[in-house]
């Protein structure tokens, strides 16, 4: 390899279009990559790609994994560990969720502010490998107040509504009845997905910058909660797409 990139992508819900974009690449499947999960979820396929998003080099993870497809949290997280050994500083994440605040509408952005972590199991539990990082770790700023003022300063110039809130993290694979949404919004979150957390705590452990957006694709607000589906997620994922690869084009340019 000629070069090592200082920026990590996954590549989740939103993003996939952003693979396409990137140039001098060469992907390497997660098949061909020791101990690497490999990605089984509709729409998620799997592979590393390193190569030029502009100037910037740039690892990008085609396919993430989710711990409701029954992976563990030590596989979930073991790409953002590969990405720390090979030298990422930076890791940009996307999402698809469910947007429990009131002001919240279906296809806008969510700059993710902090999250609730209500996974079952913790990514950091177990023997801790002191070369990654602490015992116990500080989240009190997990997600880059820097990166998340640039982002919303590039969204403005482009005329994109963006909100701004706290990700809760559950495991799925079930969408939240009504009153989970309800639970969700009563202990302080703003949306609601499936992924992302876990990434973002092996990230912060390893001292990696965060930055990471959700798409809002449906709503679990009180009174406007309609039945939901993986492919209306992806719908309207994908009419939103544009927005966020400009923004997060445009903010690896200047991380
Ligand atoms: N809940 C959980 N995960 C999701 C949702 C949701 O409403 N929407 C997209 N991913």
């Amino acid at each position: 390899m000629q070069y090592l990139p200082k920026v990590g992508i996954v590549l989740g819900t939103g993003l996939g279009e952003l693979a396409t974009q990137i140039t001098d690449s060469q992907e390497i499947p997660y098949q061909e990559i020791p101990n690497f999960p490999v990605s089984t979820v509709e729409g998620h396929s799997g592979k590393l790609i390193i190569g030029k998003l502009g100037d910037t080099k740039v690892f990008a993870m085609q396919g993430r994994f989710h711990y409701y497809e029954g992976y563990s949290m030590k596989e979930v997280t073991f790409p953002v560990r590969v990405m720390k050994e090979l030298g990422v500083e930076t890791l940009l994440l996307s999402n698809a969720a469910g947007g429990m605040n009131p002001e919240f509408e279906i296809g806008e952005l969510m700059i993710i502010t902090d999250h609730i972590n209500l996974f079952p199991e913790h990514p950091l539990r177990g023997k801790n490998y002191n070369e990654l990082g602490v015992r116990f770790p500080d989240m009190s700023c997990a997600y880059d107040a820097t990166l998340r003022a640039k982002a919303r300063a590039i969204a403005e110039r482009h005329g994109i509504r963006i909100k701004e809130g706290v990700y809760v993290g559950t495991q799925g694979p079930t969408f939240e009845t009504p009153a989970e949404y309800r639970f969700f919004r009563t202990i302080g979150g703003d949306a609601v997905g499936m992924s992302t957390v876990p990434e973002v705590i092996a990230a912060v452990h390893a001292g990696i910058r965060v930055f990471a957006m959700s798409i809002i694709t449906d709503l679990g607000v009180e009174g406007k909660v309609v039945e939901v589906s993986h492919e209306e997620v992806q719908r309207i994922a994908n009419s939103v797409q544009p927005y966020m690869t400009l923004i997060m084009k445009e903010l690896i340019q200047v991380s």
